[in-house]
């Protein structure tokens, strides 16, 4: 199977599967409160791919990803980089939303680790960002912060990775003063879109 052409009969097919057996995963026990599964969504095309924590109570409800509060604000800080977020795929370490929110189990990332792992062999982006702790944990199985690895770029089996906060925490932390994570994620998200151009995108 190629994956180069997403549009083959094969990766489409590959894909569906893959989506239909998220849809119908219990391999932890996040499958036990969940409303929907969350797959992740935007374009397949795409050399740029988000990854967040997890699906949050609206994502849970709508199964899509970052469409609450968090989501909003992703969308309100890629297009202050120009960035369109349709023109993206953007999907979560856990496909199901952890009760109250809290922070995924390591088995849980574990097990839904997995699926995101196929999710990516399969899209093939050039550039993914990590949102947040949990991604960048899954991602680079590191244990420092997203504070001291935010604005960095890294490998993954050949693909730029890329650290940012999460917005969650941005909503948290809401000051715009100089050093603050919001005023460092503008920074930051210059810097991804001055990335896409040089890749050509
Ligand atoms: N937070 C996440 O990490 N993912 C979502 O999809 C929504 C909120
Ligand atoms: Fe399956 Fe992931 Fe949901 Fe756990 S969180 S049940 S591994 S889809």
């Amino acid at each position: 199977m190629t994956n180069k052409n997403k549009h083959d009969a094969a990766w489409e097919s590959a894909w569906k599967d893959l989506k239909a057996r998220v849809g119908e995963c219990q391999k932890c026990d996040l499958c036990r409160t969940r409303t929907n599964t969350v797959f992740g969504q935007g374009n397949i095309d795409s050399p740029l791919v988000f990854v967040g924590e997890g699906p949050g109570a609206e994502e849970d409800e709508s199964g899509l990803a970052f469409v609450g509060r968090a989501g909003q604000l992703l969308t309100k800080i890629l297009s202050s980089g120009d960035i369109d977020r349709e023109s993206a795929f953007i999907a979560n370490v856990v496909k199901c939303r952890p009760p109250e929110n809290r922070t995924p189990l390591p088995e849980e990332m574990m097990a839904c680790g997995d699926w995101l792992e196929a999710q990516l062999l399969l899209l093939r982006p050039k550039i993914v960002v990590c949102l947040g702790n949990v991604a960048l944990k899954w991602i680079l199985k590191t244990t420092e912060g997203i504070t001291a690895l935010r604005g960095r770029w890294f490998d993954w089996r050949g693909i730029q990775v890329f650290a940012m906060f999460h917005p969650s925490f941005l909503l948290r932390n809401d000051s715009r003063s100089k050093g603050s994570p919001k005023d460092l994620t503008w920074h930051d998200v210059q810097d991804l879109k001055k990335r896409l151009v040089s890749i050509g995108d």
